[in-house]
């Protein structure tokens, strides 16, 4: 039987700085787990944008299709600010999600006890945190039409519609419940019912699906009211479902309980292949940071546990993927910190590159 594929696409700004670092993580796998992937590398964003003049080739968009998992680093950066919005890095990314109909978006956040003290927020707010996020991923207002500028008498106005058909919500809906199962069986279901038709027939939607779970225990908040609880006692969550927007706000939000965005992975799903596995596409929760780019202070933690999702949810090797993350968990509780992560007194960066040697070293020691 041939090696799964794996199509790596690192994208810009801190991109490809981080998914160099994955790629020894992959390396390693191969030679001391046996874990053989047939690699295979492609551009996305605006790197793709300056060699073909499109943010995203049908060639790439094809190959993305046939591969078992996509690993994508981030797109977008200012030198592209002007483009036409159909040519921007972003629509790359998005066409992925659409076409691939990732329909359900894991954003896990979990405060590792090293990183504790990191939180913007006190650390009993945020120690031992484990909550996941299921963001649907291929509609909501990201997709709804009519969209567009158009001109109205004598001024232009702005349009994106918000729109859930019930299947949309229904299939997200069954992937946090499912989700919820496996973990502490509680979902927190976050929309606006109380301003938006969209909301009501959401809340009425999970609700039914909630019938086929009657294990797990269902609760209701208005997404403002949920940004805020976030703050307030993440840990009273287990799996929040949302939409495709509130989810990718409240995401942010929650990667500062773990001390930096630059921790937090995601995995993106979709309906399963002929094999049996998901289609999916894997990237850090975070964009190109062009503040930092090209500097080698990116932190690679998040894409490199965004691998660790790729393990377990395509490849259902959750044990590896344990693996990893135990190694990730142990160099940090040893000291090493990225730029993100410092705060105390007298600790010396690492290098984007230095962080991944070190977890690599820390997978050595695991062996
Ligand atoms: P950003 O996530 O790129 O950066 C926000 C802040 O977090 C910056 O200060 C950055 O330095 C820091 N940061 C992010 N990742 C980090 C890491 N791994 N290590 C250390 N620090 C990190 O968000 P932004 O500045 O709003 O957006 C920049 C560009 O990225 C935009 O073009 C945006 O559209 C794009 N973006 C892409 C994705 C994606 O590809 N999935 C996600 C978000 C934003
Ligand atoms: C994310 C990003 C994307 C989004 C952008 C870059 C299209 O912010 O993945 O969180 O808005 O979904
Ligand atoms: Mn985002």
């Amino acid at each position: 039987m041939s090696n799964p594929s794996l199509l790596i696409l690192p994208g810009d700004g801190i991109g490809p700085e981080v998914m160099a670092e994955v790629r020894k993580i992959i390396t390693w796998f191969g030679d001391n787990r046996g874990l053989q992937f047939d690699v295979s590398e492609d551009l996305v964003g605006g790197a793709a944008y300056d060699a073909h003049g499109a943010p995203l080739s049908d060639e790439t968009m094809a190959k993305a299709q046939e591969a078992d998992a996509v690993l994508l680093g981030a797109v977008g950066g200012p030198k592209y600010d002007d483009l036409d919005f159909s040519l921007k890095p972003e629509r790359g990314l998005l066409r992925l999600r659409k076409e691939m109909d990732l329909f359900s978006n894991l954003r896990p956040a979990q405060c590792f006890d090293a990183l504790a003290d990191f939180s913007s927020l006190k650390k009993d707010i945020v120690a031992g945190l484990d909550i996941m996020i299921v963001r649907e991923l291929t509609s909501g207002v990201y997709f709804g039409e009519p969209r567009g500028i158009f001109e109205e008498g004598n001024e232009r106005v702005g349009i994106n519609t918000q729109r859930y058909t019930e299947s949309e919500i229904e299939r997200a809906a069954r992937s946090a419940f499912e989700l919820a199962m496996r973990r502490g069986k509680k979902v927190c279901s976050m929309e606006k019912a109380n301003v938006m038709e969209s909301g009501i027939l959401w809340r009425e939607v999970v609700t039914r699906v909630h019938a086929d779970y009657p294990e797990v225990e269902l609760s209701h908040m208005y997404a403002d009211n949920g940004a805020m609880q976030l703050v307030r006692a993440p840990k009273q969550f287990d799996v929040i479902l949302t939409d495709n927007l509130f989810g990718d706000i409240l995401s942010d939000c929650a990667a500062m309980l773990t001390g930096s965005l630059g921790m937090l992975p995601s995995a993106s799903l979709g309906a399963p292949m002929s094999n049996g596995r998901p289609k999916a596409l894997y990237e850090p929760v975070h964009g190109s940071a062009p503040d930092i780019a090209g500097e080698g202070k990116a932190n690679p933690i998040a894409c490199i546990l965004s691998f660790a999702m790729a393990l377990r949810y395509s490849f259902d090797n959750g044990a590896e993927a344990d693996r990893l993350e135990a190694a990730i968990e142990k160099v940090l509780a040893d000291g090493a910190r990225t730029g993100d992560l410092l705060g105390e007194e007298g600790v010396t960066p690492l290098s984007t590159s230095e962080m991944g040697d070190t977890i690599v070293a820390a997978l050595n020691d695991s062996l």
